[in-house]
């Protein structure tokens, strides 16, 4: 099992923040996911954080997906580094009408992961990310999402702020979320903020379960 960079991984298109942050989002999802058995990457991006959290989380099975322009990238990855209950992505653009099922396994979703999307997406893809996810999760359901957030309306670093402005200047439609419009969308769709997790370089980790 691998741990840091190494020869297979220097040749893969990488992330640095996926290597500085899956140690820290693995010890909460080993809490969180504990009793869940089958979950759903939404924007899996390189892989790099599926192929970590599998082989550490062999209760789970890993269902990757992104838009189909990553999946070379994330085939590559898994193919470096295998495990058992690590799935091939699906294709799941968020503008689509439902979430993909994974054929192989036989259980629907019980929650849904997504790493530092909700700031990528446009607000109304935001919104259709939490529409289809509170139809597709069942009762007690977990939605997990990891990212920087403001809250109470202001920034909550510096560095959050400048990326802000950056994400911005690229796509207008783009930029850090505030928590609590978060927090009332997933109201709309019958999920509940039920933890809060402090993370590294002032993000934050999301839990929300379906009621
Ligand atoms: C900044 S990357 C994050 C990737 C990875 N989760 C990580 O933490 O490194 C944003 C991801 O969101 C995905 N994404 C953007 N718009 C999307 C959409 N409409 N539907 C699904 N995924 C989308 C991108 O393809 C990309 O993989």
């Amino acid at each position: 099992m691998h741990n840091n960079t190494d020869s297979i991984s220097a040749a893969l298109p990488f992330s640095q923040a996926c290597e500085n942050n899956k140690q820290p989002i693995l010890e909460v999802l080993q809490q969180e996911l504990q009793d869940f058995t089958h979950v759903l990457e939404v924007g899996s991006g390189t892989g790099q954080h599926s192929v970590y959290f599998a082989p550490r989380l062999t209760h789970l099975n890993w269902q990757t997906s992104d838009v189909f322009a990553h999946h070379a990238t994330i085939n590559a990855w898994h193919g470096a580094y295998p495990a058992p209950n690590l799935y091939a992505p699906l294709t799941f653009d968020v503008s689509c009408d439902s979430v993909p099922i994974n054929k192989a396994v036989d259980a629907p979703y019980d929650a849904v992961f997504t790493a530092n999307t909700l700031h990528i997406m446009s607000w109304s893809l935001v919104e259709k990310l939490f529409e289809l996810v509170g139809h597709a999760l069942p009762i007690n359901g977990k939605l997990i999402i990891y990212g920087p957030f403001n809250e109470n309306e202001h920034y909550t670093s510096a560095g959050n702020q400048q990326f802000d402005i950056s994400l911005r200047q690229r796509d207008p439609k783009s930029g850090i979320r505030h928590l609590e419009d978060i927090i009332a969308l997933a109201k709309r769709h019958h999920l509940n903020l039920s933890d809060k997790y402090a993370m590294p370089s002032n993000n934050q980790l999301l839990v929300f379960q379906k009621y």
